[in-house]
């Protein structure tokens, strides 16, 4: 195997022995939820962010971003000062004994992971970092394979561009430490991992990076050692395979609705099979968010490197991208084909329930879709409306609640599953709506009883129900 071996360390972690300095730089959901969680089991954390205004309003206490349970520990380890905030790096790092980089790694041109931001900043703390002590430097950024030799290369770059007297040799290592959190229970899964994956050639930084997570692991899940390119590896491997997933359930449920199945029933029918699970296995309106595009993109760009055709993402992704504009077509139909001067209430703008986040939301697709044929939008959705109008401004109307964006609405369409979208007020619907008209990119009602309410009711995979 070219390159680094894999260190094996026989422990479940280590014992956490003492508490940590460490930095987070990049306090964005993934920074700014491990910041506030490696807080709150002692460690004293300072989080590095460019971002001035970010800094100035977490440093007084506003936090900047939604995430259920996030605010209360992130109030008190603010308050007990083991949780600070900085744009100054030097300062940011100062004494750390672990520097996490929890950076963007957006999709460049071509589709491949951007790494500018990762090494960037690897490049900025070799300028800094003091021959005489050690250091530890994680990848928690999804990053591909072999970015952490690149890291490694880049903080001896930078320290030999600042003219170090003395070599960084010793002074630090590079491990990979994914992170599989998800928007939404982010919380949750930090602080009770399925699993903690460290990538490390070297017993000491893997010895640290255990003592770490130790008091994350306490109910026994595993913290899994492997090499670093392993470790980045899987990231890319989890999600994709998750992904491939989702779009098998909506190729499903697009023949389902060609051939008269249920993908409900289809659903249940395999996912009872352990083999299978019953999980991730909801058709939709394709996946969107901030990971699954990109890393199923840049999964199949790494392969392309090395001269692999990885052919299932191929169709992933354009299965997907068929998918988040599938419901159009359908609203376009019901309405004679010209959808000029209608206008449409829209339930749900994140890509998923529970967070803000509207990165690849398929609800801004279908506005983009509805929008560009001549139609009219009003819009709800309880914790992303500020940050789509920071990006789209006034395209859509924003309503102040769920059944207010029902006025004068030809139909409503549904694009997140938000709780509160899941048992609405029937009658409230029926009396806003000027048709009872429903196009549920999510599954959420039941046929039968759309049926007994009267609704003109389009799902995925499953029978229209009161068709004209
Ligand atoms: N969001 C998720 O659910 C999730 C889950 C697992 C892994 N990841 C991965 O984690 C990484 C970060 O994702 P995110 O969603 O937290 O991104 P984000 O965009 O929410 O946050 C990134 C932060 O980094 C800051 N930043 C940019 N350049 C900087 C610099 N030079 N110095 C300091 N700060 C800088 C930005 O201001 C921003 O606050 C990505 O690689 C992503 O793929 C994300």
């Amino acid at each position: 195997m070219e390159g680094r071996e894999a260190f094996s360390f026989a422990g479940q972690g280590g014992t956490n022995t003492a508490i940590m300095k460490i930095a987070v730089v990049g306090t964005g959901y993934v920074g700014l939820v491990s910041g506030t969680c490696f807080a709150e089991t002692g460690n004293r954390v300072s989080c590095v962010d460019i971002d001035q205004t970010k800094v100035d309003k977490l440093s007084n206490g506003a936090i900047t971003i939604y995430e259920p349970g996030l605010e209360k520990l992130f109030q008190r380890n603010l308050k007990e000062g083991r949780l600070t905030f900085t744009t100054n790096l030097a300062e940011g790092i100062k004494d750390a004994q672990i520097i996490f980089l929890a950076l963007p790694t957006p999709p460049g041109e071509d589709g491949s992971a951007d790494l500018k931001y990762v090494l960037g900043v690897a490049k900025d703390l070799g300028k800094i970092l003091q021959p005489e002590g050690y250091v530890v430097i994680v990848d928690k950024s999804t990053v591909p394979v072999g970015t952490a030799d690149k890291v490694r290369a880049a903080v001896i770059a930078g320290a030999l561009e600042a003219s170090h007297t003395g070599s960084l040799d010793g002074a630090f290592d590079v491990v990979s430490n994914p992170e599989f959190l998800r928007e939404g229970v982010a919380v949750d899964d930090f602080m009770k991992p399925d699993r903690v994956v460290i990538g490390s050639s070297t017993e000491k930084a893997a010895k640290v990076m255990g003592e770490l997570y130790a008091p994350f692991v306490r109910q026994g899940n595993p913290i899994i050692y492997m090499d670093e390119k392993s470790a980045e590896l899987t990231k890319y491997a989890a999600n994709s395979f998750l992904a491939t997933k989702i779009t098998f359930m909506n190729e499903i449920a697009r023949l389902c609705e060609l051939l008269g199945a249920d993908v409900d029933m289809v659903r249940k029918g395999i996912g009872s099979d352990e083999r299978i699970g019953r999980r991730f296995l909801f058709p939709g309106i394709g996946y969107g968010g901030s990971c699954f595009p990109k890393d199923v993109q840049a999964l199949a760009k790494s392969s392309a490197e090395v001269n692999y055709d990885f052919r299932i993402l191929e169709a992933v992704m354009a299965v997907n991208e068929a998918q988040k504009a599938y419901i159009v077509p359908k609203i376009t139909a019901y309405f004679g084909g010209d959808l000029t001067g209608k206008h449409f209430a829209l339930w749900g703008l994140a890509f998923k329930p529970n967070t803000d986040d509207i990165r690849e939301a398929p609800a801004l697709y279908i506005i983009d879709a509805l929008v560009a044929a001549g139609a009219t939008v009003t819009a709800f959705d309880p914790e992303a409306m500020s940050n789509v109008k920071k990006e789209i401004g006034d395209k859509v109307v924003y309503a102040a609640g769920q059944y207010e964006a029902l006025e004068n609405a030809d139909a409503l369409i549904i694009a997140t599953e938000w709780s509160e979208f899941r048992t609405p007020e029937f009658d409230k619907i029926s009396s806003t709506l000027k048709n009872k008209t429903i196009f549920d990119g999510r599954n959420l009602f039941d046929l039968n009883q759309m049926k007994q309410l009267g609704y003109y009711y389009v799902s995925v995979g499953r029978a229209v129900v009161n068709p004209q």
